[in-house]
C-alpha cells in the first residue's frame, strides 16, 4: 500500500485500541495509541504524588520522555503497558488530557511520528486535529452499556472485581469530560465515517474498516 494515514476516534471502550492494532497489522501500517500517551503522563503524575483534584501546575510534563514504539508505551525509557491500565490512571486521565501544556507536547510528538509514516492513529482528536489530512477517518462508537461490558471483561481478566453499573458511571463521566473540555475535545471530524460497533465483534469491525480503506485507496 502507498502512503496511507488512517485516523480512528471515538469514546472510551468503543474498541479503538484493539481494532486499530489489528487493522494496522493486516495493512502493514504502524499503530499509535495516543490514549496510552496521555495515560503515561497521568501515571507519572501519580508517581510524583500529584493530587489531580487540586493541582493546577502540570509543568512536570516538560521533563518527561514519552515514546510509542512496537506497540508499546515508554515513560522515561520504561515500558509501562500494564501500569497505565489501572482504574486509578483511567479515573484521572481526563484531568491531565485537558491541560494545554500536556496536549501541546503530545500532539507535537504525534505529528512528528506521523510525518513520514504509514499509520493508524487512534484517539479523541486525531481526525480533526492531529491528522486533518488523513486518507480515511473513522469515528468508532457503540452503546454505553456494550462499551462498559467490553471494559468489564478486560478488567475482570486482570482479577479485579467491579460492578457493571459503577463502570458505566465511570465511563460516562470520562466521556462527558473529554467531550466538553475546551482544548481538542472528543469530536467526530466532519469528514469522518461513523461506525457503530454495538452489534459487531472485533473481527467484524476490523473487516468493515479494511473494506473502507480499499474503497478509499482506489
Ligand atoms: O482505551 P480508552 O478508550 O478507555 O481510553 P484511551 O484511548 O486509553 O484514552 C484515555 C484518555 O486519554 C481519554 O479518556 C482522554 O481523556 C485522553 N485522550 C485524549 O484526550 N486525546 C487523545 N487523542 C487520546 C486520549
Amino acid at each position: 500500500m502507498s502512503k496511507f494515514q488512517l485516523a480512528i476516534d471515538g469514546p472510551a471502550g468503543a474498541g479503538k485500541s484493539s481494532v486499530s492494532k489489528e487493522v494496522a497489522k493486516r495493512l502493514g501500517l504502524d499503530h499509535i495509541d495516543t490514549g496510552a500517551m496521555y495515560r503515561a503522563v497521568t501515571l507519572q503524575g501519580l508517581r510524583l504524588g500529584i493530587d489531580f483534584k487540586t493541582e493546577t501546575d502540570f509543568t512536570y510534563v516538560e521533563d518527561i520522555d514519552i515514546d510509542y514504539k512496537n506497540n508499546s508505551i515508554y515513560l522515561n525509557g520504561e515500558c509501562v503497558d500494564k501500569e497505565i491500565r489501572t482504574s486509578l490512571v483511567a479515573n484521572n486521565v481526563s484531568v491531565v488530557a485537558k491541560q494545554k501544556i500536556v496536549r501541546d507536547k503530545m500532539v507535537f510528538i504525534q505529528k512528528q511520528i506521523a510525518e513520514n509514516s504509514n499509520i493508524v492513529m487512534d484517539g479523541r482528536d486525531i481526525g480533526y486535529n492531529v491528522l486533518p489530512n488523513a486518507d480515511l477517518k473513522i469515528f468508532l462508537n457503540a452503546s454505553l452499556e456494550i462499551r462498559a461490558k467490553r471494559r468489564l471483561k478486560d478488567i475482570q481478566a486482570t482479577g479485579i472485581d467491579i460492578e457493571l453499573s459503577e463502570l458505566m458511571k465511570q465511563i460516562q463521566e470520562r466521556d462527558e469530560k473529554d467531550s466538553t473540555r475546551k482544548i481538542n475535545p472528543l469530536k467526530k471530524a466532519e469528514d469522518a465515517i461513523e461506525l457503530d460497533t454495538t452489534n459487531m465483534n472485533v473481527e467484524q469491525s476490523v473487516e468493515a474498516i479494511i473494506s473502507l480503506t480499499r474503497k478509499r485507496d482506489r
